[in-house]
């Protein structure tokens, strides 16, 4: 029968004792790893959250009841057990923090039995998503994920305490919020009080951060949950975790100051790694042409080059087609791969394929300096030579093409350029490579909406001296945002926002909302800032993605305690689920067939 803690105290984690402890009578308490019988002795791998210690059985120490209820043990019971630290005779593992040492049991309970676990509580495993995902709570006691969580946990610690030091202050925001339908798509909650209407959930505490600016509250931060119905990926979560802020009476310079810092912090405290300040800022356009990527990994070259100047009147069809229709040409070199087998060729053609190429041009330079290409026939001999020298070919070289819209040149070299040092080891997770991006576009052309979108949010200031392009030419107008970008990740972003009325209006009409339109959703935030509102920015940052960075994790799941699958789900409670009947009609919902 489970024991209690009556009278029992536990005195240390297992790997708080140490060799300096010995000869000490501690009492410690947690889960059995495994059990080893060895006749007169029984030993025992007791694990908590700090590690393992090794105990000792022996019948002399802990007499004959307690060494009859150690021989019972089986792996995942919990117990406490009292005796003293002593030195470990044989078998000193020196793989574990309390490898030299061992505790000679005198006392046991046994607090809690425990049936044969689905898969083995051990790092590393190599049990199935689903299976762990399932018993999400015997998956959260296996160390690595254990060592994961203790680490989000103190990265949140150090930023509380970062941004506490330097004046800001923690309000929390509502989670029932109102639906506004710019962004990604809400998660809605019917109200029962107003059948018919819906709460949404926020996908930022964006509006309400504004709000308290306009409130006074002039450094403001928060932990806060974040919800978007948006399709999940390895690093995407329809719940996750933002550590946001908002500062008033500052620009650009100011927010990229104190969060440079508060990342130096936090990096070097959390994981030991230093960043050098002042960050690189790199300019979206600069990102786009050099990487095809707002979010580039620099910590390797295989930059993009635009050869349209130089392929314009060439004979290749493809090329000279895409330039017609406004688009550009672009490649990479992929350094020594000249030899890269067809197969493997026509296989990154179908990965550029996936990424909206119609193809892939190559060219590889012979180690005689002659070439091999899909497309050489129809070029005369100067363009190529000046096509491979724009490209800084040499002998041994793969050079590889993309020829369309820019926007779908810079998506297909980008994601190539990515799968290359992927494939060909060129990322050193070691190296910790931020990088701000700054003067995104303001606006976005949607054709699936046909209009103008805000590529931040609706509320991002624009370039000041862009502002008078806004009509004649909106695509061209820079906005006062920034991402904070890690090894091709965007970890956080934000900007400063419009505090001007007029131009939060012009702004809201370039959208394509109407004046009413625009009221109905935003209505008190445009009358808040009639009230005298301070001239403020803000940033956020995706506090899973920065943890997952830090312990290098494959996906997003790993640093999150109870996260969701694919398809939106919990495994492990079945959520989202149906509802009572009684529920529904509280609610009046009907649910169509
Ligand atoms: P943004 O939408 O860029 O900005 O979000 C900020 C950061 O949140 C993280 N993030 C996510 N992490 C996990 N799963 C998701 N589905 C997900 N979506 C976003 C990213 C991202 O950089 N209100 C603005 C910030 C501001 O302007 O101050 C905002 O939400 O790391
Ligand atoms: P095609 O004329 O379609 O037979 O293509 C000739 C070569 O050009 C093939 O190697 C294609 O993979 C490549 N190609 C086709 N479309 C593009 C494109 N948009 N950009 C770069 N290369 C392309």
């Amino acid at each position: 029968m489970a024991e209690s803690m009556k009278g029992l105290k536990r005195s240390h984690r297992c790997t708080e004792v140490s060799n300096e402890n010995i000869g000490e009578t501690v009492t410690v308490m947690g889960w059995v790893q495994r059990r080893r019988n060895l006749g007169a002795l029984i030993f025992i791998d007791l694990r908590d959250r700090s590690g393992l210690l090794q105990i000792v059985f022996d019948e002399n120490s802990v007499g004959a009841e307690g060494f009859a209820k150690a021989e019972t043990l089986r792996s995942e019971y919990v117990i406490a057990v009292t005796g003293k630290i002593q030195k470990r005779e044989a078998a000193v593992n020196e793989n574990l923090k309390t490898g030299d040492i061992e505790l000679i049991a005198e006392q046991i309970r046994i607090l809690s039995e425990s049936d044969t676990p689905p898969f083995p509580i051990e790092e590393n495993s190599q049990t199935k998503d689903e299976v762990r995902l399932k018993y999400r709570y015997l998956d959260l006691r296996r160390p690595d994920i254990q060592k994961n969580m203790m680490l989000r946990s103190r990265v949140i610690y150090l930023m509380r305490e970062f941004m506490a030091k330097e004046g800001f202050l923690e309000i929390e925001t509502p989670v029932l919020c109102k639906s506004t339908p710019e962004g990604a798509r809400d998660y809605l909650v019917p109200s029962r009080v107003h059948p018919g209407n819906f709460y949404a959930l926020p996908q930022s505490p964006q509006l309400y951060k504004q709000l308290l600016m306009c409130s006074g509250y002039d450094r403001y931060f928060q932990i806060a949950k974040c919800f978007r119905d948006e399709d999940l990926r390895a690093d995407r979560q329809p719940e996750f975790t933002q550590a946001d802020m908002e500062l008033s009476f500052v620009d650009i310079d100011d927010v990229l100051d104190v969060n440079e810092r508060l990342l130096q912090y936090v990096f070097k405290e959390a994981i030991g790694v230093e960043i050098a300040l002042p960050l690189t800022r790199m300019p979206w356009q600069e990102a786009m042409d050099r990487f095809g990527s707002d979010k580039p990994d620099t910590r390797f070259g295989m930059e993009l080059k635009d050869v349209s100047e130089i392929v314009k009147n060439c004979g290749f069809g493809v090329f000279t087609g895409a330039l017609e229709n406004g688009g550009s040409v672009r490649g990479i070199n992929a350094n020594g791969q000249g030899k890269m087998p067809r197969k493997k060729i026509d296989r990154l053609i179908e990965f550029a394929k996936g990424y909206g190429a119609k193809g892939l041009a190559y060219l590889s330079v012979n180690e005689d300096g002659s070439y091999k290409s899909s497309f050489a026939k129809f070029m005369t001999e100067e363009e190529l030579t000046a096509l491979v020298r724009a490209m800084e070919g040499q002998p041994g070289d793969l050079l590889l093409f993309a020829a369309d819209k820019n926007k779908i040149v810079w998506n297909v070299l980008g994601a190539l350029r990515l799968e290359l040092a992927k494939e060909l080891n060129l990322l050193d997770p070691n190296q910790y490579n931020f990088l701000w991006i700054t003067e995104f576009p303001l606006l976005e052309w949607s054709d699936e909406e046909n209009r103008f979108m805000a590529m931040h949010h609706p509320f991002t200031m624009p370039v000041e001296e862009d502002w008078d392009k806004v009509d004649s030419d909106p695509g061209a107008v820079r906005a006062k945002a920034y991402d904070i970008v890690l090894n091709g990740t965007e970890l956080g972003g934000g900007s400063v926002r419009i505090h001007q009325n007029d131009i939060q209006e012009k702004m809201f009409e370039v959208l394509g909302f109407t004046k009413e339109s625009a009221y109905e959703q935003f209505g008190f935030l445009l009358d808040a800032f009639r009230y005298g509102v301070p001239p403020h920015a803000g940033l956020a940052y995706g506090v899973d993605r920065m943890v997952m960075h830090m312990v290098h994790a494959d996906s997003i799941r790993d640093v999150i305690a109870f996260p969701k699958v694919k398809d939106a789900s919990c495994l492990m409670t079945e959520a989202p689920g149906k509802v009572d009947e009684r529920q529904l009609k509280e609610l009046q919902i009907g649910i169509l067939e």
